[in-house]
């Protein structure tokens, strides 16, 4: 790491002192040799005061220990049901772990603790079945959990739950995660697979609003993990029920947990709430308020002239950034019909009182990802006077007036602007 990059750490510090992060550990990651990375690298969370729970799953040595006793499970990733024999070794395979946590976070220099912080009753009778030592979350006990948070500590919760009667059920993972980091309102669910997130053309999905996940959900099922479905969903979940953010990374990549939360750029999916601000689709009824918002741009050259009709007829390429409802920022994404497959990024547009806060960055990147998950090969913007912002901030670079779809160049030459031609190649 360069010195400098210290600089753009410090934005976000402030920005997440005394937050909580909750993060699901899936099982291969705890047995990869980048656990101990994983944990120092939530020391460094940690020294940054951000507050760390973590949940941890138990599939992979509940398959190692059932292969050396000899004891066939009835599951193994805590989705069906549990007999007797697969909830005595989801307790050993727990213990196991708990112990690396603890002999690992100890090397770290850091306190952690093993909680029986989750309530849960037997999952009963579902179809027909009866589920056995499968448990459902009754209850976090957040309070238990904020006690230990205030002191440093860092508690590491199993995926198992806990009656009144002291009794043990086996709970899944990510629905322990999700419960979790809503009871203790976290900024943050991150989960730490054995995966990247969500791959689509080939590339990686970086960025979802809850509808649009809900949506992907939906027509991707078919095609995706069972693992990586139950992530997605039960991220939605918690972003629907206030965590702001939830993050689907790969732990079995070096550094991923710090370059998901201290860049720009994120290295896997998330998934935002959108509560206060947020990108989506433009509508009619926002045809004159983006006229008015890009006024002095155009005036400015900076952009082109756009009339009510121009924009009502191109509406449905727009995307708006609004904050509290009021539309701060736009951008349009226009699809030409060429091979290889073209697109342009128009009208990128942040309103004075706004700028310098990366909402440019996030619109740039939003339109890149929707670029990028319909399989856009080369993504183009022309630019008078910002060449230097696609170049600095979104990885543009010089591109030949060749390029341009025949339709684009015809209306090039018309207007006589002369812009320069940038070009981002997607594949
Ligand atoms: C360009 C624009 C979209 C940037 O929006 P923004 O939300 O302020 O941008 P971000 O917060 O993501 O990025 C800010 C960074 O970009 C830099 N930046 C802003 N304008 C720049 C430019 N013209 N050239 C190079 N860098 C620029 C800022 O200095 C800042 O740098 P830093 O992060 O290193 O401090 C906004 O200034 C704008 O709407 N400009 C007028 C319209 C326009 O020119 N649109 C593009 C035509 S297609």
């Amino acid at each position: 790491m360069r010195p400098s990059e210290l600089r753009g750490i410090l934005s976000y510090t402030s920005k997440f002192r005394d937050k909580t992060f909750v993060l699901g550990i899936d099982s291969e990651v705890i047995a990869h040799p980048n656990f101990r990375n994983l944990i120092l690298d939530i020391s460094v969370l940690r020294s940054l005061n951000i507050d760390i729970v973590v949940v941890h799953g138990a599939s992979h040595q509940i398959k190692s220990l059932s292969a050396a006793l000899r004891v066939a499970p009835s599951n193994t990733d805590g989705m069906g049901v549990t007999d007797e024999a697969t909830l005595r070794l989801s307790i050993l395979a727990s213990n196991q772990i708990a112990h690396e946590f603890l002999e690992t976070f100890s090397e770290a220099d850091r306190r952690a603790a093993v909680t029986n912080a989750i309530i849960a009753h037997p999952s009963g009778i579902v179809s027909g079945t009866d589920q056995g030592w499968t448990g459902r979350v009754e209850r976090v006990d957040a309070a238990y959990l904020q006690n230990l948070l205030a002191q440093g500590v860092v508690p590491v919760i199993p995926p198992l739950g806990f009656d009144g009667e002291g009794r043990t059920f086996r709970v899944n993972s990510d629905g322990v995660a999700q419960e979790v980091a809503e009871a203790l309102k976290a900024a943050k669910l991150i989960y730490l697979a054995n995966n990247n997130g969500v791959v689509g053309a080939g590339s990686l999905s970086a960025q979802f609003a809850v509808s649009e996940a809900a949506d992907y959900i939906r027509k991707h099922r078919a095609t995706l993990a069972a693992d990586t479905v139950s992530k997605l969903e039960h991220s939605l979940t918690a972003c629907r029920n206030g965590v702001h953010r939830a993050h689907l990374i790969n732990g079995l990549q070096e550094e991923a947990l710090l370059s998901e939360v201290f860049s720009n750029e994120g290295i896997g999916t998330m998934i935002y709430a959108n509560e206060y601000e947020a990108i989506r689709r433009a509508r009619k009824k926002d045809v004159r308020p983006i006229v008015r918002l890009i006024k002095n741009s155009v005036r400015e050259e900076e952009l082109i002239p756009r009339s009510e009709a121009d924009l009502a007829a191109q509406i449905g390429d727009f995307y708006v950034f609004e904050i509290d409802r009021n539309i701060v920022g736009c951008v349009a994404l226009r699809y030409y019909q060429s091979e290889p497959l073209t697109a342009e990024l128009e009208c990128l547009f942040v309103s004075g009182g706004h700028e310098n806060q990366g909402i440019g960055r996030k619109l740039m990147k939003f339109v890149e990802d929707k670029a990028r998950q319909t399989g856009v090969d080369n993504l183009l913007v022309l630019s008078t006077r910002t060449f230097n912002y696609f170049q600095q901030k979104g990885g543009f670079t010089d591109a030949d007036l060749a390029l341009l779809p025949p339709e684009r160049r015809a209306k090039y030459e018309a207007n006589q602007r002369n812009s320069k031609v940038l070009c981002k190649k997607l594949r």
